[in-house]
């Protein structure tokens, strides 16, 4: 969710305005989402990287977020979605993580949508961390090296409850990953937008979801012509 910073600034404002406006796009899009039946939405909100940005902005933002957990739960409880946490929270304040956790425990049983927050979240710090937890098991003896395979690390990642992304959305203009999910995003699509976030509602959301439509996806295999996905060769 990048350009919140560029949009301010063309018009004279702080960041920290960027931001809020910001927050205002996150509500369109988590809706227009579960309007549109889409079952899985993660939102880049803070990466590890971010940490390193002024504590004006960090404290701005982190302020920010457990506003956005105080007064949306109301509105994600009625239309039945679910809030996953991806990221450190330890690095969180205490406020905020139990913010963040109330608002996951409230949401757990919720079915329509599932949101993930990525919040102090490192894609590199994701993979890292699970190749700890594997060599953990490993050592412990629960896990053999030779069983060790993708869906174990998948299943290691802080993404375990979320499928692969079929889209991955960057805004502002931005062509990089920056650290998001890297494991996760061998074969999704990306689309890049020069709208800056706070510009980016429901209608720029439809076009990049259109955009997509029309992406043939292969997988790196071709059948008979017809797309074929090695995961649901079985069924
Ligand atoms: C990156 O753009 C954006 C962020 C680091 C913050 C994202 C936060 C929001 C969209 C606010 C609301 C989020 C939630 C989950 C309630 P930037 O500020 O670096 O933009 P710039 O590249 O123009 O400087």
């Amino acid at each position: 969710m990048d350009g919140n910073g560029r949009w301010a600034q063309r018009r004279g404002l702080t960041r920290n305005e960027g931001h809020r406006r910001g927050k205002d796009s996150v509500r369109a899009v988590v809706e227009a989402a579960r309007e549109l039946g889409i079952p899985y939405l993660s939102l880049f909100a803070f990466s590890n990287e971010n940490w390193l940005r002024p504590s004006t902005e960090v404290n701005f933002l982190m302020q920010l977020f457990h506003r956005y957990l105080l007064t949306e739960t109301k509105r994600l409880m009625k239309r039945d979605i679910r809030v996953l946490a991806l990221g450190d929270t330890t690095r969180l304040a205490p406020a905020l993580r139990s913010a963040l956790k109330q608002i996951v425990e409230t949401t757990a049983n919720n079915r329509s949508m599932t949101l993930g927050l990525a919040l102090s979240y490192g894609g590199r710090q994701d993979i890292t961390a699970a190749a700890r937890r594997i060599a953990e098991a490993v050592a412990a003896g629960t896990m053999k090296p030779e069983d060790v395979d993708e869906a174990t690390v998948a299943g290691a990642l802080a993404t375990a409850a979320l499928p692969d992304p079929d889209l991955l959305i960057r805004t502002s203009g931005e062509q990089r990953i920056s650290n998001f999910f890297l494991f996760q995003i061998a074969y999704t699509e990306l689309y890049f937008t020069d709208t800056l976030w706070p510009d980016f509602r429901e209608r720029e959301f439809l076009q990049a979801l259109a955009d997509y439509q029309h992406r043939e996806r292969r997988f790196g295999i071709v059948e008979n012509g017809v797309n074929h996905h090695p995961l649901r060769a079985q069924n």
